[in-house]
């Protein structure tokens, strides 16, 4: 029963809140996908991005948001495809996307690639043809998006609030579960840690009459639990952990393993994040990465990796510069390749 004094466990939180109306709808395709992918022995990864809204009101006029773009989400899922795993991108309505994120910042905007011609006749309607200089840049990203799209590899799924997310994460994590350790789950969404349950919400618009808006929320329940224990038990799971404080990422990292006994946790600086990032998974008896490793004693290692800055002021091509992902897709494959062999 719903009281103003609940915690939430993941239990309690599915029982009160009600799911979004599309579920049912995108559990069937993501089956459908999935199965797809398992017949044919591929590895599928299940990436999410962006951030999640909390709404207000039940007829929702105001949410609280946060600062998630789904960069570091959209990047990763190009990775993962072009290392031949299936994804199933499962990110924030409107945020970013793998290829069309080329395209999608102010810098470098669609419509300025583009060029009207007009016919030598006079007569026919004017072609558009792409600006030369952009063409081989295009081509490239054109071909990948082509290519996934003919091989059925990426499969979209949309959230927008925490509650979509919540659900949708449960119900795609309980179907990947046929696929045992061939799944990996690539944690990258900036999720709300508060929420506002449906039964104490506003019907209506709040009114700015009534003066100070003071508002109660509940803290989401901690799903990588259940993720780890009951959904997918043989799943790969990489979380992640954003700090803007050095001296907490690496002690808040290894507090998430210890707690939630998955994989590997990547911390991440905010603004540093493009730049640098840091693995922390258990020890092992022998080290899975041999170059740049950095042992630390304890139970726990510490695996850093850290890209040049780019230059952008020159003209470099955006194609061009180097993306932090590209990396940490690459040793995440070999982790879990090495996952997979250990069955
Ligand atoms: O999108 P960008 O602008 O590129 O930014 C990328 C990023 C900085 C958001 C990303 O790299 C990142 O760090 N995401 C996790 C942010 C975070 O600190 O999350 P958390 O501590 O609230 O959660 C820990 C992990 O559990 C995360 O992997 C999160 O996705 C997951 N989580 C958290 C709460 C919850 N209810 N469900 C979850 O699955």
């Amino acid at each position: 029963m719903f009281t103003e004094e609940t915690t939430f466990s993941a239990e309690s939180y599915f029982a009160s809140q009600p799911p979004p109306p599309t579920l049912q709808h995108d559990v069937e395709r993501v089956r459908e996908f999935i199965k797809r992918h398992n017949n044919e022995g591929r590895s599928v990864v299940l990436v999410t991005s962006g951030g999640t809204t909390v709404p207000l009101e039940l007829n929702v006029v105001r949410f609280l948001d946060n600062f998630s773009a789904g960069t570091r989400g959209a990047t990763s899922a190009e990775y993962f495809l072009k290392a031949g795993y299936a994804v199933i991108f499962m990110h924030r309505q409107f945020s970013l996307q793998p290829f069309s994120r080329h395209y999608s910042h102010s810098t470098n905007p669609f419509l300025d690639f583009l060029e009207i011609e007009s016919p030598a006749d006079g007569s026919k309607t004017p072609a558009i043809t792409v600006t030369p200089s952009k063409r081989e840049d295009l081509l490239e990203v054109l071909s990948m998006y082509k290519d996934v799209h003919n091989r059925g590899t990426l499969h979209t799924l949309t959230f927008v609030t925490v509650d979509d997310y919540l659900w949708l994460l449960r119900a795609v994590s309980q179907e990947m579960s046929i696929l045992g350790r061939r799944a990996m789950f690539y944690l990258a969404a900036a999720v709300s840690d508060f929420f506002l349950p449906r039964q104490r919400m506003s019907e209506h618009k709040i009114q700015s009459e009534k003066g100070r808006l003071q508002i109660e929320m509940d803290q989401v329940p901690k799903i990588l639990k259940p993720l780890v224990d009951e959904w997918t038990k043989e799943g790969y799971i990489v979380s992640f952990k954003l700090e803007t404080d050095d001296n907490l990422l690496i002690p808040k990292a290894r507090a998430a393993l210890e707690r939630y006994g998955h994989q590997v946790v990547i911390g991440n600086d905010l603004h540093r994040r493009k730049y640098e990032v840091v693995f922390i998974s258990r020890k092992e008896k022998t080290s899975e990465s041999t170059t740049t490793a950095d042992m630390n004693s304890g139970d726990f290692q510490e695996y850093w990796l850290r890209i040049a800055i780019p230059d952008t002021s020159g003209g470099v091509s955006p194609h061009k510069v180097k993306e932090i992902e590209e990396d940490i897709v690459a040793e995440l494959g070999k982790r879990h390749a090495s996952w997979i062999s250990r069955a």
